[in-house]
């Protein structure tokens, strides 16, 4: 038997009423804030990512699934959805066409790491970027939006971690300051932070290797060597997250493992995920759009990763569906009669559901329990005979005989009775 790729998984029936609520609060949420939609590709040329990722990070170092197009172009299955909104946005000409210059975005990355809980090869992220405007008021609109998706979704207990790593020149000034404090002791590093010193030597802030950490734990911190304009920037960003009421913690480390960030960056963890605990993370990233051949143009934004959401959504968060009716014609008029009813309540928005394999009304109830279903109307040649059909609630096993003409009138007083003040007027 051909099985699914290491890594990769499918979301079975039973998952998707958690996977259809994560999505539609991200749409409604998104718009919400003035967000539109944009659909990118799943693959684009490898240099769109190479470029904007930073061809020292782990993503494209070792965790991209490239492959040559038949004409050799090497083309890779996108690690993350900025570079390609990015790329679309300049294509496009979208700063010239819309007022808001506000994307988001709901799709599905794929990145070449080792699979463990809440990490995949496959995974879905919600994602949202504005263009245009280096207020750090977009910052905070930007982190409230990821905290109020939380907040609606009921995640408890979470934690907003939040940095500034400056602009180009204030990282410069920095990193002579890192690699002073780090080289004395560059032998107690461990092979990859040993590299990283020359390659990316902010992110040995961030390894996880214990020893590595204490090493680093009396570094300089980047925020105490901001230029003056980067530090009032963030400075801003915090007084109106405490405007807003939106605890945060400020993190040293947090210096993210993708190369375009700048200014403020953020991630939030939840506790009740292991070592992958950080379910969205994002930040500036003024210079990428220049960089990748447009205006200078500031921008910031965040991708949540669903997977993670969903393994620590509560319960009563998801959405339940809609109640199910079930047509139980049986007999040969009962049977026609119940096709036509079942196409006539369909259309009327409800909805319903029959089982063509079930032929006698003990088998149909049957169908119509293992369905779960909250009503089935029993329609047998008698009742058809007396253009009748029955009703049965299939929770208290109530049941009323009507006129076949009356049903859909019926269904929808069952499935939502008026509330008592509607009654009385
Ligand atoms: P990222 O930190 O690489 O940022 O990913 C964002 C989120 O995607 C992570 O916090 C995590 O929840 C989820 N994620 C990442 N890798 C995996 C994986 N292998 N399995 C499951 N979930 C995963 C970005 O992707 C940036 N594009 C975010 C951004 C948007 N920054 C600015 N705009």
């Amino acid at each position: 038997m051909i099985r699914s790729i290491k890594g990769i998984k499918d979301i079975l029936p039973s998952h998707s009423p958690k996977w259809q609520t994560l999505e539609s609060r991200a749409h409604e949420l998104a718009r919400r804030f003035g967000f539109m939609e944009i659909r990118i590709p799943i693959f684009e040329q490898t240099e769109l990512f190479s470029r904007s990722i930073g061809g020292a990070t782990d993503i494209v170092e070792k965790e991209m699934y490239t492959f040559p197009d038949r004409d050799g172009t090497s083309l890779t299955l996108r690690p993350e959805g900025t570079a390609g909104v990015v790329r679309a946005f300049l294509e496009h000409s979208l700063a010239n066409q819309f007022a808001s210059r506000k994307l988001y975005y709901i799709g599905p990355m794929f990145r070449h790491e080792r699979p463990q809980a809440g990490r995949f090869r496959q995974f879905q992220q919600f994602g949202v970027e504005a263009f245009g405007t280096e207020d750090p008021l977009m910052d905070v609109e930007i982190i409230t939006l990821l905290w109020q998706y939380f907040s609606l979704l009921g995640l408890q207990d979470l934690t907003l971690h939040i940095n500034s790593i400056g602009t180009l020149n204030d990282r410069h000034e920095y990193l002579g300051h890192l690699r002073d404090f780090l080289l004395p002791h560059l032998d107690k590093l461990c092979g990859n932070c040993r590299r990283r010193i020359d390659t990316n030597p902010l992110r040995i802030l961030d390894c996880k290797v214990p020893h590595c950490r204490s090493l680093t734990d009396k570094a300089p911190a980047l925020i105490d060597h901001l230029s003056p304009p980067s530090a009032s920037h963030f400075r801003e960003v915090l007084q109106n997250l405490a405007l807003l009421k939106i605890p945060y913690t400020i993190d040293h480390r947090l210096v993210r493992g993708l190369d375009y960030y700048s200014m403020t960056t953020f991630e939030v963890t939840s506790p009740a995920l292991g070592a992958q605990n950080t379910i969205g993370a994002g930040g500036r990233y003024d210079g990428l759009v220049e960089m990748l051949g447009g205006p200078p143009t500031p921008a910031v934004g965040f991708a949540i990763g669903l997977d993670r959401v969903s393994l620590v959504l509560p319960e009563n968060a998801i959405s339940p569906p809609s109640p199910l009716v079930f047509v139980a014609g049986f007999g040969e008029a009962g049977q026609e009669a119940g096709v036509k009813l079942l196409q006539e309540i369909r259309n009327a928005g409800i909805t319903a559901d029959t089982d063509y394999r079930a032929s006698t009304l003990k088998n149909l109830l049957r169908s119509a329990d293992r369905l779960s279903a909250s009503i089935t109307i029993i329609l047998g040649d008698t009742e058809t005979k007396k253009g009748t059909a029955i009703l049965r609630d299939m929770v208290t096993k109530k049941q009323e005989e009507i006129p076949i003409s009356k049903v859909i009138q019926t269904l929808t007083y069952w499935i939502n009775p008026p509330s008592p003040s509607q009654q009385n007027s």
